[in-house]
């Protein structure tokens, strides 16, 4: 959004307001916790939770801005209570007073009922200087969970990533124009626009790559990511309380937050044309594999991670996949070569953020579990988002090479 988000909300919804800041930088992970008066700080922050009056959203209602702003507040709430209880064999039971608004909430704005990419990034940003234009050296994040200034790099990161991205949707909506038109000069505006994107898409990758400069690999993995795990990450999952049970069923094992949500990414899918349903028919004739080996990536992950993205990002994704497809046109003007150098150029460029992103996981995530000997519990290593991460991000790289048109 291009207006600076609400900070704190007021009147009787100060109330989550003080509850989140009392958390805010002080509460531990509830494995971390080693001391009595640790254990006694964080176990009264979470009675006070259960205390706090259920009030009803209504006043906010039909104020976006409030609305998201509540969002963020119960959000990141309800996962500091989540993962500062101590490790439990049971479900985690979210408290009414949390749970309540914020299915409401949630429901208002279309959005999960958990914290998502939109309350880390989309949400929360401020202006560093409150005199100058946003912009990716005039952005500003905190990092709640642990006030490292690792966690409001790793948010940076993305919001950086965020605006760069306004070229890339100015470029695809002049694409699809010309794509309206097809004729010989939009030919050559499309490749020019292509190979623009290119560049565009090349500086998404840099910024990713600088999470490094201020977010260490360590700290990321065992402070500040076990944080973000959703009710899908707990065996028996969470528990909304006061909540219809037919709803807190359809809700007890939702996924956390991960860039997976950012429409940004998606939104290049849906204009280049990369396919990660899985469907996709052979580009040529298929040569036979001799041992195939199964599918092990998740091609529904991306299409439900389309529910955790807020609903305009939504509605945008689904009018681009309905639009005029530039693969299809490229497909059928192979003849010009200029053209389908650009359309390869710019899918090469979004597979490189592939593969970039693959080396960010890998120091990030990968590495880190396999020098913690704790960590290795059944099953393969998981993302925030709840995918297999290794075979999942392969796959959604492979399908973005398979795009190419030309060679
Ligand atoms: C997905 C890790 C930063 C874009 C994922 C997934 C993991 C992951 C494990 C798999 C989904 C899940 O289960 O959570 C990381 C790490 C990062 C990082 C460790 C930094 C330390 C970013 C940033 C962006 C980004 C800054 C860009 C906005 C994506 C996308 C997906 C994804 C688009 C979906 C898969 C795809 O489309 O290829 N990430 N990520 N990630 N991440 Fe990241
Ligand atoms: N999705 C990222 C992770 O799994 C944040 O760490």
């Amino acid at each position: 959004p291009p207006d600076p988000p609400i900070r704190r909300l007021t009147g009787a919804f100060t109330t989550w307001e003080d509850t989140l800041e009392r958390a805010t930088g002080k509460l531990k992970l509830g494995a971390a916790v080693n001391s009595d008066i640790e254990r006694e700080e964080s176990s009264r922050w979470r009675e006070s939770v259960r205390q706090l009056p259920v009030i009803s959203s209504q006043p906010l209602s039909r104020d976006e801005r409030q609305l998201r702003r509540a969002h963020v507040c119960l959000t990141f709430i309800m996962h500091f209570y989540a993962h500062s209880l101590p490790p439990q064999e049971s479900a985690v039971s979210i408290p009414a007073p949390i749970a309540v608004p914020l299915v409401q909430v949630s429901r208002e704005l279309g959005i999960r009922p958990i914290l998502t990419y939109a309350d880390t990034v989309l949400w929360k940003w401020s202006l560093q200087d409150f005199s100058k234009p946003l912009s990716i050296a005039n952005v500003e994040l905190d990092g709640p969970f642990t006030n490292t200034p690792d966690e409001a790099h790793f948010y940076l990161t993305s919001a950086r990533i965020e605006l760069r991205g306004v070229e890339a949707l100015a470029i695809m909506r002049r694409s699809m124009d010309e794509l309206f038109l097809g004729d010989h000069l939009a030919k050559r505006r499309i490749a020019r626009y292509l190979c623009r994107l290119a560049v565009v898409v090349g500086d998404l990758a840099s910024l990713l790559m600088a999470v490094r400069e201020h977010c260490d690999p360590h700290v990321f993995y065992h402070e500040i990511r076990p944080w973000f795990n959703g009710g899908n990450s707990h065996k028996h999952g969470w528990v909304y309380e006061g909540v219809s049970e037919a709803e807190a069923e359809t809700i007890k094992a939702l996924g956390g937050p991960s860039a997976g949500q950012s429409s940004l990414v998606h939104a290049l899918d849906a204009f280049l044309g990369v396919d990660h349903t899985g469907t996709a028919p052979p580009k040529s004739v298929p040569v036979p594999i001799p041992n195939p080996v199964p599918q092990s990536g998740d091609s529904t992950f991306l299409s439900r991670q389309q529910q955790y993205m807020p609903r305009h990002h939504r509605a945008f994704l689904q009018h681009l996949a309905s639009s005029h497809s530039l693969r299809d046109f490229i497909h059928s003007n192979t003849d010009n070569q200029a053209l389908v150098q650009a359309y390869d150029t710019a899918v090469d460029a979004l597979k490189k953020f592939r593969d970039g992103h693959i080396r960010i996981a890998t120091l990030y995530i990968v590495n880190q579990a396999k020098a913690t000997v704790s960590s290795s519990g059944p099953g393969p290593i998981r993302g925030t988002g709840g995918t297999a991460l290794v075979p999942f991000l392969k796959e959604a790289r492979d399908n973005t090479l398979k795009t190419m048109v030309g060679k």
